[in-house]
């Protein structure tokens, strides 16, 4: 059933008072299928939300929105080394986490905590403490919204990059995805190397690792900087760590020996963008009731009544001031709307 004028207020993290003007939910491929079809002769794409944890609107949405909650968690193959697990897109990426985990079906341990749903995962290609999506991605299935024909694209054509993939660039706003189907490992290869995991496994006295421990030290460490959306409005890393070439990365570090930066597999060196806001001055900064968050600098956060424009705005004189300083633009790795 189609709705019309809807808040869009509790379907957003950034807690963005917005109004769609038509809003449905569906729960199933053939509940696409036959929005879609109602919607014949609208020549704009609905926009397609799932747990609108990196999004932020800026006006209200003149069209259609569509919120995914197809669910259900199945183990649809296996063979000697791998789980296959195919989950719907509306399931809560979390629950899914910890489906996977009481199952020993390894690989996502890592991704614990981070919001959202299993139809955006492979969206930016979600990533966190060492492992990204692509690395345990089997295959997904999506409706085209204008053909409304169903296609299953497999790992290489989704072409994952750092926070990127096909659906952020050439299919943006073309296909609903209504499934995503994971290869998890029988036997885990812990990644445990990564930031503060190996500290926090050590004060946690982990003796026999499980990747249960792994989970649960990932999610203490997000836990202690990362804002709740519960409680502080935010989607996230508002920005993505800039990648630099390496003679541009050594001239910064004479003048900015503290610089915070590693290595990719292209050559390229990925600063920490928070490093680069905080020391340009905006940590914990307030304009109203948008602000910097205190604990980390990448976070944007809406204080209680800031409008997506304030909160865009914010973060346009943050890309301004760090490009002054450093002369790196910074990229937005939130949705804008
Ligand atoms: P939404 O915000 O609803 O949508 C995001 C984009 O995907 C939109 O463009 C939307 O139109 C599109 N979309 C969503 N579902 C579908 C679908 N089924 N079919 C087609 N298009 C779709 N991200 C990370 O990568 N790593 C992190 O560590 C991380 N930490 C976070 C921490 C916090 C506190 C918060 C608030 C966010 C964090 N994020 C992180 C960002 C966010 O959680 C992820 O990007 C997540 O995958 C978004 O899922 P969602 O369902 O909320 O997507
Ligand atoms: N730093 C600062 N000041 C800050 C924040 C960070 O100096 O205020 C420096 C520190 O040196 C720190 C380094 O930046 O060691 C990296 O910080 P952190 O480990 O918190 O990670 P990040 O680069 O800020 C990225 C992802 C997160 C992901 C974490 C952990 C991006 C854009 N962000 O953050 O993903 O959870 O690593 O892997 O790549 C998201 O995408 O929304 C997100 C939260």
């Amino acid at each position: 059933m189609i709705k019309e004028n809807i808040s869009l207020q509790p379907f957003n993290t950034f807690g963005i008072d917005v109004n769609a003007r038509y809003f449905a939910s569906f729960q199933s491929e053939e509940n696409v299928f036959e929005i879609l079809e109602q919607q014949l002769g609208e020549s704009q794409s609905p926009l397609i939300l799932g747990g609108g944890s990196n999004i932020l609107f800026t006006k209200h949405v003149d069209g259609l929105v569509l919120k995914n909650e197809i669910g259900g968690i199945d183990l649809v193959h296996q063979d000697q080394d791998y789980f296959y697990v195919k989950a719907g897109a509306g399931v809560n990426w979390h629950s899914l986490v910890m489906h996977c985990i009481d199952n020993n079906y390894a690989g996502i341990e890592n991704l614990a905590l981070i919001p959202g749903n299993a139809g955006a995962s492979p969206m930016q290609n979600i990533g966190a403490y060492g492992v990204e999506i692509k690395d345990v991605f089997h295959s997904l299935e999506a409706i085209h919204i204008h053909d409304k024909t169903k296609v299953i694209l497999n790992n290489k054509e989704c072409h994952f990059g750092y926070r990127e993939s096909v659906f952020k660039n050439i299919y943006k706003n073309q296909f609903v995805i209504t499934s995503v189907t994971y290869k998890l490992k029988k036997v885990p290869q812990y990644n445990i190397s990564y930031g503060a995991i190996p500290q926090e496994l050590e004060r946690m006295g982990v003796k026999d690792l499980s990747i249960k421990d792994v989970a649960l030290a990932v999610m203490n460490i997000r836990n202690s900087k990362l804002p709740n959306p519960k409680i502080i409005g935010n989607a996230g890393s508002f920005f993505k760590n800039p990648e630099i070439s390496v003679s541009q990365f050594d001239q910064l570090k004479l003048n900015f020996p503290n610089i915070v930066g590693h290595a990719t597999e292209n050559n390229l060196i990925k600063v920490a963008a928070g490093w680069l806001i905080e020391q340009s001055g905006w940590k914990g900064y307030r304009e109203g009731d948008a602000g910097c968050h205190d604990k980390q600098a990448l976070v944007l956060v809406n204080h209680g009544n800031a409008s997506g424009s304030q909160i865009l705005e914010l973060s346009e004189k943050i890309i301004n001031s760090v490009n002054d300083k450093f002369g790196i633009e910074l990229s937005c790795e939130v949705n804008i709307i």
